[in-house]
């Protein structure tokens, strides 16, 4: 999802106190800025945090990002890490060389960060069954659905599914919105919720995101 189509953060002066409550460091600041120029998009600063919370808690030793951009969200994954490899994949090749500079530029060794270029869907399928506690997604919203039955295959048990855009800018929970991404996005919350190996919650942080703890 590039800029333009990023949905607007609905922000109320609570919302805006919790993504600020625990401050970016001056790497993160400078992803984001590298995003900016980028023209792309990126996670919350109060998603960064919960990242690298869920990432830190869960002792994360290997994580799958799905959707690097220019490296927001890599980095807060790589900060929670205390060792092991972060595999995150993208598209663009453009959008993967910036973040590997933002995360040499933050001290962080090239082998802890594997980037792979090319679709998500022909992708995944190649990385190994049950071997990652945590899979991030955060690339196209239209293959939302793809992107959690793939994360059910990845995950260990007591391993963790984290969306982004769960809701959408609000457009998820207005049932008279039809949107394609939005229609989608409902669709993978649904499968999430069904999922009877899935213990979900869904957190109004930033623009919305779905944790799911694969039992
Ligand atoms: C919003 S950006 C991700 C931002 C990242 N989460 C961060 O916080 O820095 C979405 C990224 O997904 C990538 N993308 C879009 N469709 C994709 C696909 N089908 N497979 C892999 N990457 C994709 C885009 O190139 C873009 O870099």
């Amino acid at each position: 999802m590039n800029a333009a189509s990023t949905p607007s953060i609905p922000h109320t002066a609570a919302s805006a106190y919790a993504e600020a409550f625990v401050p970016e460091s001056a790497d993160a600041a400078a992803a984001r800025a590298a995003a900016q120029s980028l023209g792309i998009g990126a996670v919350s600063p109060g998603t960064s945090t919960l990242l690298t919370f869920l990432a830190r808690s869960l002792d994360a030793r290997t994580v799958v990002e799905v959707g690097t951009g220019a490296g927001v969200a890599s980095l807060a994954l790589l900060l929670g890490m205390a060792e092991g490899t972060l595999t995150s994949i993208d598209t663009e090749p453009e959008h993967q060389a910036t973040a590997r500079r933002i995360l040499v530029e933050a001290g962080i060794p090239s082998r802890r960060a594997r980037l792979i270029a090319g679709p998500a869907l022909q992708v995944l399928p190649k990385l190994s069954d049950g071997a990652y506690d945590l899979v991030f997604v955060d690339a196209d919203p239209l293959e939302a659905v793809e992107y959690v039955e793939e994360a059910l295959r990845l995950l260990r048990s007591g391993g963790l599914l984290v969306i982004y855009h769960a809701l959408s800018g609000g457009r998820v929970a207005d049932t008279g919105n039809e949107d394609d991404d939005t229609v989608i996005m409902r669709e993978a919350l649904a499968a999430v919720a069904d999922a009877e190996d899935l213990s979900p919650v869904l957190l109004p942080v930033g623009d919305g995101v779905l944790v799911a703890r694969r039992a």
